[in-house]
């Protein structure tokens, strides 16, 4: 595969005299992608059955003429006004109980039957109709799921299907009761239809019950995307593609993933950085123009994950975005720099988001690579350079990377109901992990929780899994590189409930977690040797040989030469020593990288980022704030 670049573009808001003078732009910027469609079901369908398809057609041939391959992006998220006419009740429900009403987008219910069928529906006609059109070179199947919050809805409809979920998972109400734990409250069920969405409880709910809703939600967003891939399939050999999004973990990505071709996701790292990601005042000053230098990091290997090799970046942040709480533009070179950044993860494509900024609507204030005018923004001049610059690398490649960290989605939701203390989250433990590994040079690939062979690893990190799959397990007992698992490791079972004996259970590593401990941010476990865990600590006993310690005389590593167990959650500086010792065990070389500097190794090119405001030096090189440079691996 080659890397490629694209852009956004929403035919159906401009006049169509200009289509032909934007996409020869496109071209001429070097672009070979252009994604179109994607909110156009009202232009599509004014009324239902009525299908206008004569613009998008001309759209297609014009776009595909002028050299453009095409991303068609079935219109899911955005249902036209008339479709609630016909489903009345297929609006999502908040945990409050308000309906969420139409205005915007994203207003439907996963569980919706009808709304599935109208969504088959609409994929199918346009599958008929583009599915063999030779400019149409892949698809995009709806728009950020769970964008807005979207996954979980407490409505009648998912209550129904919620039920028949339980039928199907328990069989009987006996079964289910055993397995949440039920007789605790005098919370038992006699009939499936008794229970409820776990929302508006007097207090919490039972953590079964909220995991149940949980996979519920997750596998209501894997059905809705099948029966779109179901719909396509047969009518294109073009791949078909989903755009995830940054620090999402409502639903499994890799289930979604499964069914899909190449997972793209959506990348606004200035956004990112003050919307969604913790960090110190001074951090989030230093990045502010360029992002956290280990977000898009994270965001590309585990999307890698998800895509089982085949990533895209879908919406590439060009200039200022809208939605954040402050919108700041990024440095010169940013928009460059995480092209590239993509490309030394992997990626095969990267798409800006979006070709004109629009004069009206939600998103005017959101920059694109041309300004509202049509002249160039600053960042169409550096999409244009990185497109020069790839024909000297063309080809994608993510390489081997010596190091990988284990993420789980169902951990996530396990510790979102059962946090136990206020920071504990799973994106943010396998974040700091990742973190880490970055900081000490290390090209990191993420694996799923149910991977089966680890050897291609000689160190391997899996921080908070809830519990270990059966293939992990297994995989973990014939490793014989370094795996670092905890803390919060394999602790419950399939039901949030605590294993007896109490867990982990590892292969030839007695350990066992007996109490659990979560820390205030005032408050830290200091090691030996200078370190300290911070938020959590949990007290181990057993009779592996303890590598660590508290100060105060507590296991804090336990194991063996393969396998060992972390009682806590380790500062960034304990991080840092953690992982340095471990790769000089595994035989793992590090460089220990300045601030703001990351690398990437691909099979042939080590590549430097510089995430700084400043200049920095690389072995005697000099990179420029928001540089990027690649030199070749011998
Ligand atoms: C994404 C979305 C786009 C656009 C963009 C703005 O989340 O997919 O449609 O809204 O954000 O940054």
């Amino acid at each position: 595969m080659k890397r490629t670049l694209g852009v956004c573009y929403y035919p159906e808001h401009w006049p169509e005299e200009v289509w032909a003078e934007d996409a020869a732009r496109m071209v001429e910027t070097g672009l070979t992608w252009v994604r179109i469609g994607e909110f156009a079901w009202q232009r599509l369908e004014a009324e239902p059955g009525v299908l206008t398809w004569d613009w998008l057609d001309r759209a297609v041939e014009v776009l595909g003429e002028a050299g453009l391959s095409v991303v068609m992006g079935t219109p899911t998220a955005t249902p036209p006004r008339w479709m609630l006419d016909k489903h009345p009740d297929m609006l999502a429900v908040d945990a409050e109980g308000r309906p969420r009403k139409f205005g915007s987008r994203r207003h439907y219910d996963f569980s919706h039957v009808g709304y599935r069928e109208e969504s088959r529906r609409i994929a199918r006609l346009m599958g008929e109709r583009y599915g063999r059109n030779p400019y149409v070179k892949a698809w995009q199947i709806d728009n950020e799921y769970d964008c807005h919050d979207t996954t979980m809805s407490y409505s009648d409809v998912a209550r129904t299907a919620f039920r028949d979920w339980l039928a199907q998972r328990y069989q009987s109400t006996d079964a289910l009761n055993r397995a949440w734990g039920n007789v605790f409250w005098s919370m038992d069920y006699d009939e499936f239809d008794q229970i409820d969405l776990p929302n508006l409880t007097v207090t919490e709910p039972n953590p079964a019950h909220v995991l149940a809703f949980r996979r519920f939600s997750s596998d209501q967003v894997v059905a809705f995307n099948k029966v779109q891939v179901d719909a396509l399939r047969p009518l294109t050999d073009a791949p078909l593609i989903h755009n995830y999004m940054g620090r999402t973990l409502t639903f499994d990505h890799y289930k979604v993933g499964a069914d899909l071709d190449i997972a793209s996701w959506d990348s606004y790292p200035i956004g990112f950085l003050s919307d969604r990601l913790e960090g110190t005042v001074a951090e989030k000053q230093a990045f502010l123009r360029q992002g956290h230098p280990d977000n898009q990091a994270f965001h590309h290997d585990i999307y890698r994950a998800v895509g089982r090799g085949r990533l895209w970046v879908m919406e590439q942040q060009p200039g200022p975005v809208n939605w954040a709480p402050y919108n700041p533009a990024p440095l010169p070179g940013m928009a460059r720099l995480w092209a590239w950044e993509a490309f030394a993860h992997g990626a095969e494509a990267v798409c800006y988001f979006r070709w004109r900024q629009a004069p009206f609507a939600q998103e005017q204030n959101h920059a694109g690579l041309l300004r509202p005018d049509s002249g160039a923004a600053p960042a169409l001049a550096e999409a244009a350079q990185v497109a020069q610059e790839v024909q000297d690398l063309p080809e994608a490649s993510a390489g081997d990377a010596p190091v990988a960290l284990v993420f789980d989605y169902e951990s996530a939701w396990a510790w979102d109901t059962q946090p136990q203390g206020a920071d504990f989250e799973m994106f943010r433990l396998a974040f700091a992990a990742y973190r880490a590994l970055r900081r000490a040079g290390l090209s990191v690939d993420i694996l799923p929780p149910d991977c089966d062979d680890l050897s291609a690893y000689k160190m391997v990190l899996a921080p908070g899994l809830m519990r270990l799959s059966d293939p992990l397990r297994a995989a973990l007992a014939r490793y014989d590189g370094i795996a670092l698992i905890g803390p919060r490791t394999d602790t419950k079972d399939d039901e949030l409930s605590m294993v007896l004996p109490l867990g982990p259970n590892l292969p030839e590593t007695d350990v066992s977690v007996v109490l659990t401990e979560s820390i205030p941010p005032s408050d830290s476990v200091a090691l030996t040797g200078g370190g300290a865990f911070l938020h959590w600590f949990e007290h181990l006993e057993g009779d592996a040989p303890v590598r660590l310690a508290t100060k105060d005389g507590r296991p804090a590593i336990m194991g063996g030469a393969n396998l060992r167990y972390l009682a806590g959650w380790p500062s960034d500086d304990t991080f840092d020593s953690l992982v340095r010792e471990l790769a000089q065990e595994a035989g793992v070389e590090t460089v220990p990288m300045p601030e703001g500097l990351r690398i990437r190794d691909t099979d042939t090119h080590r590549f430097v980022f510089n995430y700084a405001g400043q200049a920095q030096d690389w072995n005697g090189t000099t990179i420029p704030a928001a540089g990027v440079h690649w030199e070749a691996l011998s």
